[in-house]
């Protein structure tokens, strides 16, 4: 999806600013030009990465050389410090699964983990990320249902790759991690897409961190960094809980019916001009096409911040659907808070509803006609997990 030329206009060199002063060199072998563009959080990720392989032992033995003579030069495993209990043993009812970049346990990477987890298995496969940044594009196909990655906090462990629309044949692939399966679970892990930030009129730049396809997921503690869509919520109920989720234009779009909650989203949109008209970004894009579809985003106690001038959603679709309850919101929102795709005849069909909302952005004053400021009765459905069916599914 891309914004029109005209509301284009007033994206600048923010992002290459950004990318500028915040560059992450990984493994500068593998990927030269790899940097990261994004700020805090995840800058902090930077601090925790440990050096691949095996390290030298250290001069401060010196004293002790004498005893350790035989030690001296000796190449110590890094893995010294993997702790022994990381993986707790099976169970009837879980698998697990351990990653590990440095190798100090039996997978390096997340896909050959996925690969190893049994096709169609009933049980939950728990497939442990040690801290790190794990370079690859992750599928999980369909037939690898009840699958979790854990990793160990959202600013210390990430899965990234950097396809874009173009690079992938289609945004729909774009994404860094593809999850086809149901009851996919993550908790306390980041999914970054890495590309470069779409300049003006840069053409299929678009470029997904995760796309979610597969019925019964949820997301405990995740992260989720992109510009310009981020979070592919394609299909299927879904549950978000005390996530981070940063981008720029339509960074949480899609056709799929999910709850937030506690979850934080920060546009990163270029700023404008005081004064200006100029929109640079979008939080939403619901897909919802047909009155038939039973879709749409509900965000509960959230909180919209970050940079630019935004529309809390668009109707990507005729009938998007979403609500906006017991959020804050600064004053980045514009004041009429929600597009129509240029498409008036999208007025009547589309569900936008706020309420009981809080912050600069989110005074109605000046809120598109076909917004509606929802009551209790209206907004009871979209408050707790049973808008997704969560009772039924839903584990803690
Ligand atoms: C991804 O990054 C690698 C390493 O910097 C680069 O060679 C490749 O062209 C990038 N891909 C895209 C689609 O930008
Ligand atoms: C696990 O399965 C075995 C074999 O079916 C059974 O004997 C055992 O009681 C089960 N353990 C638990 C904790 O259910
Ligand atoms: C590695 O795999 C073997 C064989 O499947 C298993 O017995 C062992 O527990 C695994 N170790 C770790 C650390 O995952
Ligand atoms: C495994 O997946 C199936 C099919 O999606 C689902 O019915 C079942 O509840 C899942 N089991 C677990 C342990 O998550
Ligand atoms: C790219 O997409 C087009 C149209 O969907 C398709 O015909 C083509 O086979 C795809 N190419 C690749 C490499 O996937
Ligand atoms: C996730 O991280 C938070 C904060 O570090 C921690 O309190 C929580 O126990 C973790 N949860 C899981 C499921 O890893
Ligand atoms: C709302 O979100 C905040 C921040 O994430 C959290 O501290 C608070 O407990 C949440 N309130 C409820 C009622 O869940
Ligand atoms: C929403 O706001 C109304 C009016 O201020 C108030 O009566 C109601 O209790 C609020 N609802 C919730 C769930 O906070
Ligand atoms: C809420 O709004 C609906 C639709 O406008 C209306 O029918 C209903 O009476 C309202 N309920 C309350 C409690 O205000
Ligand atoms: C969710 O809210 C609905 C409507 O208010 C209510 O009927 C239902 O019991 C609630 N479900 C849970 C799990 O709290």
């Amino acid at each position: 999806m891309k914004l029109t030329s005209t509301t284009l206009a007033f994206l600048v060199a923010i992002f290459s600013v950004l990318a500028s002063t915040n560059v992450l060199l990984i493994n500068p072998k593998t990927f030269p030009l790899f940097s990261f563009p994004f700020s805090s959080p995840i800058n902090k990720i930077v601090a925790k990465i440990i050096p691949c392989g095996s390290i030298h032992r250290s001069h401060h033995h010196h004293h002790h050389h004498h005893r350790r003579h035989a030690d001296d030069n000796k190449r110590v495993s890094i893995c010294d410090d993997f702790p022994s209990d990381f993986v707790p043993p099976d169970t009837n009812t879980t698998s697990y699964f351990c990653v590990d970049r440095n190798g100090c346990c039996n997978f390096t990477s997340v896909q050959s983990a996925v690969d190893a987890v049994p096709i169609n298995s009933l049980k939950r496969n728990i497939i442990l990320v040690n801290s790190g940044i794990y370079y690859e594009k992750v599928t999980v196909a369909k037939a690898k249902p009840n699958i979790t990655f854990q990793g160990q906090g959202y600013t210390s462990t990430a899965i990234a790759w950097n396809d874009t629309a173009k690079s992938a044949n289609g945004t729909f692939y774009s994404g860094s991690v593809q999850v086809f399966a149901s009851n996919f679970v993550a908790k306390n892990i980041s999914f970054m897409n890495v590309a470069p930030i779409p300049s003006p009129g840069d053409v299929g730049a678009q470029a997904v961190a995760i796309r979610v396809s597969g019925d019964q997921s949820a997301f405990w503690g995740c992260g989720f960094f992109g510009a310009q869509d981020t979070l592919h919520d394609d299909k299927g109920r879904h549950y978000f809980r005390d996530c981070y989720i940063q981008g720029s234009i339509d960074f949480i779009f899609g056709n799929a019916k999910s709850l937030y909650e506690n979850c934080q989203l920060i546009s990163m949109a270029n700023p404008v001009t005081p004064g200006s008209k100029a929109i640079t970004g979008a939080v939403t894009a619901h897909g919802r096409a047909s009155k038939d579809d039973n879709t749409g985003f509900a965000f509960v106690n959230c909180s919209v911040g970050g940079t630019g001038r935004i529309w809390l959603g668009r109707a990507w679709r005729p009938f998007s659907r979403v609500v906006f309850a017991l959020t804050s919101m600064t004053d980045i929102i514009a004041p009429e808070g929600w597009n129509d795709f240029n498409d008036p005849t999208r007025d009547q069909t589309v569900f936008y509803g706020e309420y009981n909302c809080t912050g600069a952005g989110a005074d109605m004053t000046f809120r598109a006609p076909y917004v509606q400021r929802l009551n209790d009765t209206q907004v009871s459905q979209f408050l707790n997990i049973s808008f997704i069916d969560g009772d039924q599914w839903l584990q803690p």
